[in-house]
C-alpha cells in the first residue's frame, strides 16, 4: 500500500466511526435504514473525505469538525452511487466488492436508501457537529446543495444517460463530468474556505477541486478500461459497452493520459503558489489519482 493510501484508509474510518455513532442515535430502524447502512459501508475509497482532511491542513482546522462534513459529503457520495447503479441508470450488478445495494434489497427501496442518504447530508452539516457561526452555516449547506442538484450530481447524471451512444465534444463532456463528479469534489475545497471564514478564497479553492474532479473522473474512465475488477470492487469495461461519452472516448488514449498530466501540473502550481508547504498533503492526495490501482 502506498503512504498515502494508508492515510486515506485512517481519515476512512475516523468518517465511518463517527456515520455509525451518529446513525446509533436514530430510531426505528427497519429494512430501509439496513439499505442505508448497506450503501454506506459497503467499503469505498472515502476519497473525497481524505481531501476535506487535507484541504483543513491549509488553515489549520479542527479535525473533528472535517470529519464531520467527511462523513456529509460521503453520505451524498454513497446515495449517488446507489443511483448509478440502477437499472434505469447504468444498469451495475457490483458495486465496492459486492452487490449493488438494488440487487440486495429491491429497486424501491435502494430509490429510497438513495434519498434518506441524501438527507442525511444535510441532517449532518446542520447539526451541532458543525460548530460554526449560523451564516457560514448557511453557506454551507447552500454550497453542498447546489453541488447536489441540476447542476451538479443529478444534472451531470442526467448529461451522462444522454450523451450515450452520441458523438460529444470534448467541452460538453468537461461540462458533464464537471456537474456529475466535479461539483461534489469541488464542495470538498470550498467547504474549508467557508469553515475557515475565508471568503475571498471560496471561488480559487472551488476552481481548483473541478480540476479535481475532473482528473478523478478521468482517472475512473480510465480504471474502467485498464482496471482490475478485482481491485476496484466494480464492472470493467461497461462504459464502452453503453456508449458512454468521456474524454478517452473522444481524444484517445495517449491525449488523454497527457491530459491528465496538464490538469496534475495545473492544480499543483497553483496551490504551491498559493499555499505553500501549506497544500503539501493535497497536492499529494491529488498524485495519488495517477497512481491508483481502485
Ligand atoms: C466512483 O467514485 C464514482 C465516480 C464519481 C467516478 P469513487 O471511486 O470515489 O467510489 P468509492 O466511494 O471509492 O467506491
Ligand atoms: C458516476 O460516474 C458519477 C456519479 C456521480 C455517481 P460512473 O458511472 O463512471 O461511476 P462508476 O464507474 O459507476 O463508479
Ligand atoms: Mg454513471
Ligand atoms: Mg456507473
Ligand atoms: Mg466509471
Amino acid at each position: 500500500m502506498i503512504e498515502t493510501e494508508k492515510h486515506i484508509v485512517k481519515a476512512a474510518n475516523q468518517v465511518d466511526v463517527f456515520l455509525k455513532s451518529y446513525l446509533k442515535k436514530k430510531p426505528q430502524k427497519n429494512h430501509l435504514y439496513e439499505a442505508l447502512k448497506y450503501g454506506l459501508f459497503s467499503g469505498g475509497k472515502k476519497f473525497r473525505s481524505y481531501l476535506i482532511v487535507c484541504s483543513g491542513k491549509i488553515f489549520n482546522l479542527n479535525y473533528r469538525q472535517l470529519i464531520a462534513v467527511g462523513a456529509a459529503v460521503e453520505c451524498m457520495h454513497s446515495y449517488s452511487l446507489i443511483h448509478d447503479d440502477l437499472p434505469s441508470m447504468d444498469n451495475d450488478d457490483f458495486r465496492r466488492g459486492k452487490k449493488s445495494t438494488h440487487k440486495v434489497f429491491g429497486e424501491a427501496t435502494a430509490i429510497l436508501a438513495g434519498n434518506s442518504l441524501l438527507t442525511l447530508a444535510f441532517e449532518i452539516l446542520s447539526s451541532s457537529y458543525i460548530n460554526i457561526a449560523p451564516k457560514s452555516k448557511v453557506n454551507l449547506i447552500h454550497a453542498l446543495a447546489s453541488s447536489a442538484g441540476y447542476a451538479g450530481i443529478a444534472g451531470g447524471q442526467f448529461l451522462d444517460l444522454k450523451f450515450e451512444k452520441k458523438k460529444i465534444s470534448k467541452n460538453l463532456i468537461i461540462d458533464m463530468q464537471n456537474k456529475k463528479t466535479g461539483e461534489l469534489i469541488s464542495f470538498c475545497l470550498e467547504s474549508i474556505a467557508i469553515l475557515a471564514n475565508k471568503n475571498t478564497q471560496r471561488r480559487f479553492l472551488k476552481k481548483i477541486g473541478l480540476d479535481i474532479g475532473l482528473l478523478f473522473q478521468i482517472t475512473d474512465d480510465l480504471l474502467d478500461l485498464y482496471g482490475d475488477k478485482k481491485k476496484i470492487g466494480k464492472p470493467t469495461r461497461r462504459d464502452k459497452q453503453k456508449g458512454k461519452a468521456t474524454i478517452i472516448k473522444s481524444l484517445g488514449v495517449n491525449k488523454t493520459i497527457e491530459y491528465c498530466y496538464y490538469l496534475l501540473d495545473s492544480i499543483t502550481d497553483r496551490l504551491e503558489k498559493k499555499y505553500g508547504s501549506r497544500a503539501e498533503c493535497l497536492v499529494d492526495s491529488v498524485n495519488f489519482l495517477l497512481k491508483r490501482d481502485h
